[in-house]
């Protein structure tokens, strides 16, 4: 058994924990990333939307706070980035428009205007024929929608490429193997042994590991992240050249109570996503999910079926009691976290390296990220799974 230090460790090479280590080294420290596939993780499923304004829900306004704090951060965020590694983002500033099938939909859509306007956020009503105008592929029957042209994307899987090669580049170290437990020495977190009993040491350490986080053996229950997984299942289509550009913008709707949206790369890709469930650890793609992903999609914008289906996926968000992330230190001490982004990992990634940046140099949150301390839920009671076979590989 070999053991191998650093200033701060990182459980988890997704985005969150790429990001972190990324904004860790460049402020002088010695980060490691320990993950036995980094660059993997949600964000290889995820459609990559920054929507601050059209995923706005009743009683998430603190939470809006911080999803537009790293809304506005992303363009310097993204440029940096691609300085640093020379990697393309797929970083699209295109917009989104949420289109409504049914009175229902209008009613549903009439309140999230309302509340975005109470909220201060630019968003723009339109009439069904206005919709169409800016996005002729739509379906004759849209009622009406809202215009957002402050909500973006980006291609997630290319910012995991690039935070790894950004990671590297900083001089991070790759430790690629699970962590199996957290060692505690002294009521204070030192560090992880990984599943070949390598042991890493470290001066901090961040539990960034996605819907894993709340089952890391040897973290005490008393600061073990509430967090769970949450499936997306998510399809690709390719939009064939003959047939470009077949939408200009992010579409979204809700039909009959599910949430569907269509993201349109500048590469053809076309991401459908996505369903929403409550499973475990389940990652099966089924049929009833493509089918009703396909169906909504379709009732949205009838031409899709005209489109190659090049890819169906399931991953897993970190889900939270209150659906925004815990940042910053656990309640032990030299562990903290960055985890529980819910719906918004994509979208929360800048600030949360900052916030975690800022929080392994001072110790302390600032102030932009203090409603999203961890000690905010408490120590929670919670059953751990009876095995580590029912965790995901
Ligand atoms: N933010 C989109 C999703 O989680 O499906």
């Amino acid at each position: 058994m070999s053991s191998r230090t650093s200033d701060v460790l990182v459980i988890g090479g997704g985005i969150i924990g790429l990001v972190t280590a990324w904004r860790a080294a460049q402020r002088g420290l010695a980060a490691a990333v320990v993950d036995p596939e980094p660059g993997g993780g949600a964000a290889r499923v995820a459609a990559g939307m920054l929507a601050a304004v059209t995923e706005l829900h009743y009683g998430e306004e603190t939470l809006l706070a911080l999803n537009l704090e790293s809304a506005r951060r992303y363009p310097a965020f993204a440029a940096e980035l691609t300085e640093a590694t020379g990697h393309d983002l797929g970083y699209r500033r295109c917009g989104t428009l949420a289109v409504a099938l049914d009175a229902d939909d209008r009613a549903h859509l009439r309140d999230l205007h309302a509340l975005q306007q109470r909220s201060g956020l630019e968003s723009e009503w339109l009439a069904g024929r206005e919709c169409r105008r800016l996005e002729p592929m739509l379906a004759p029957g849209v009622r009406g929608g809202l215009r957002v042209d402050g909500d973006h994307q980006i291609d997630p899987r290319r910012l995991a490429a690039a935070l790894v090669a950004a990671c590297e580049r900083a001089g991070v170290v790759f430790h690629r193997s699970p962590a199996e437990r957290l060692d505690v020495v002294r009521d204070r977190a030192a560090g992880v042994t990984t599943a070949d009993g390598t042991g890493l040491r470290a001066g901090q350490v961040v539990l960034a590991a996605g819907s894993r986080s709340g089952c890391l053996a040897g973290v005490p229950d008393a600061v073990l992240p509430p967090v769970r997984p949450v499936k997306g299942q998510v399809l690709r289509l390719t939009v064939p050249r003959r047939y470009a550009p077949f939408l200009s913008r992010t579409v979204r709707a809700v039909v009959r109570g599910s949430h569907v949206y269509l993201v349109p790369r500048e590469n053809g890709e076309l991401v459908v996503g996505a369903t929403s469930e409550e499973l475990g650890w389940d990652t099966t793609v089924t049929a009833g999910g493509v089918y009703e992903l396909l169906r909504d999609a379709h009732e949205l914008m009838p031409g899709i079926t005209e489109l190659p289906l090049t890819e169906t996926c399931a991953g897993l968000r970190p889900g939270s009691p209150d659906n925004a992330p815990l940042l910053g230190p656990s309640g032990l001490d030299g562990l903290q976290l960055a985890t529980g982004h819910h719906r918004n990992g994509v979208l929360l990634t800048p600030v949360t390296g900052d916030v975690l940046a800022h929080a392994l140099v001072t110790g302390e949150l600032p102030e932009e990220a203090r409603p999203f301390t961890p000690l905010r839920f408490g120590p929670v009671p919670q059953a751990r799974p009876a095995s580590r076979m029912e965790q995901p590989a």
